[in-house]
C-alpha cells in the first residue's frame, strides 16, 4: 500500500501555488477539535508550555494556545501564510531575517508569544528555539513528502524536551485511490518511524470522510489521533 505514495513529491513552489491561488482545503477557521478534545492531555497541568507547529500555515490554534498563555513556534515555507495568520488574528508583528538560514525569516507578535518562521522545515533545529514541551502535528507528518518521513521524524524527535508530549494526527484510506496530500500514513509507519524513541499511544480515531475527501475519489477516510512520549521519560497516563 505505501508504494502508491513512495516516489509523489510536491514542491514548495506547488504549496506556494496553492496560498497563492487561496486552494487551502486543509485550513479550518476554527481550532481543530481534535486539538480542543486532547489539549489537556497535552498540556497535563503545566503552565506556559512552549508549543510547535510544523507546517503551521495559518493554524488559529496558535492563537488559541497563546491566548491561553502558552508559546508558539511555528515553521512555514509560504510568507503568505503567516502574514495571513497574524493579518486574521488582528495581531502587530515584526520580521527579521534568521542569521543562520540563508533567505529564512521569523516573524513576532508584539508579545513576542507567537514566532512563525517561513523557512524549510528540514533547515530548521533546536538551535533556533530549543525544544519543546509540547508539539501539534496536523497537516504536518501527512504533508511532508513520503519519501522525507525518515527525516522529519527524527527533527521532531530532536525537538522534544524530556517533558515534551506530541499530539500527532494521522489520516488513513486507500492510496490506491488519490494521490495525496494529504498522504496516508499507516500505523505499521508511525511505529517504525517513531516507536524506538517514542511511547505511542492512540487517543482517538474518528470516520472523516468529507464531501472533500470524497470528490478526492476516497471511499473511506480514518483520522486518528496519537499521543507521543519519549520512552523513559514523561509517561503517557
Ligand atoms: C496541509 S497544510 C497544513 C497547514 C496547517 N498545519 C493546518 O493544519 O492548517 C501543509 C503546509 O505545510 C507547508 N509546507 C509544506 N512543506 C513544507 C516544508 N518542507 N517546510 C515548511 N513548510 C512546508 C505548506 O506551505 C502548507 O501550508
Amino acid at each position: 500500500m505505501l508504494s502508491a505514495q513512495e516516489k509523489r513529491v510536491m514542491a514548495p513552489e506547488e504549496w506556494e501555488e496553492r496560498w497563492q491561488q487561496d486552494r487551502i482545503g486543509f485550513h479550518h477557521p476554527t481550532v481543530h477539535k481534535m486539538l480542543e478534545a486532547h489539549v489537556d492531555k497535552v498540556v497535563a497541568g503545566r503552565t506556559g508550555v512552549k508549543f510547535f507547529f510544523p507546517l503551521c500555515g495559518k493554524a488559529v490554534g496558535m492563537k488559541w494556545l497563546a491566548d491561553s498563555g502558552h508559546s508558539v513556534v511555528g515553521v512555514e515555507f509560504s510568507e503568505k501564510a503567516i502574514r495571513q495568520f497574524f493579518g486574521e488574528s488582528g495581531m502587530s508583528y515584526s520580521e527579521e531575517p534568521v542569521p543562520t538560514i540563508p533567505g529564512a525569516k521569523v516573524f513576532r507578535n508584539t508579545e513576542k508569544t507567537i514566532s512563525l518562521y517561513r523557512s524549510d522545515i528540514y533547515k530548521f533545529s533546536s538551535s533556533l528555539e530549543g525544544q519543546f514541551g509540547a508539539i501539534w502535528d496536523r497537516g504536518a507528518l501527512v504533508a511532508i513528502n513520503p519519501k522525507d518521513r525518515e527525516n522529519y521524524a527524527a527533527l521532531l524527535v530532536s525537538l522534544m524536551a524530556p517533558d515534551c508530549r506530541y499530539l500527532l494526527d494521522t489520516l488513513i484510506y486507500n492510496p490506491e485511490l488519490y494521490k495525496g496530500p494529504p498522504f496516508f500514513v499507516p500505523d505499521e509507519q508511525l511505529l517504525s518511524l517513531y516507536g524506538s524513541s517514542c511511547d505511542v499511544k492512540l487517543l482517538e480515531e474518528e470516520e472523516a470522510l468529507t464531501e472533500r475527501a470524497k470528490s478526492w475519489g476516497l471511499d473511506y477516510l480514518t483520522e486518528k489521533v496519537h499521543l507521543l512520549v519519549l520512552k523513559d521519560k514523561a509517561g503517557l497516563v
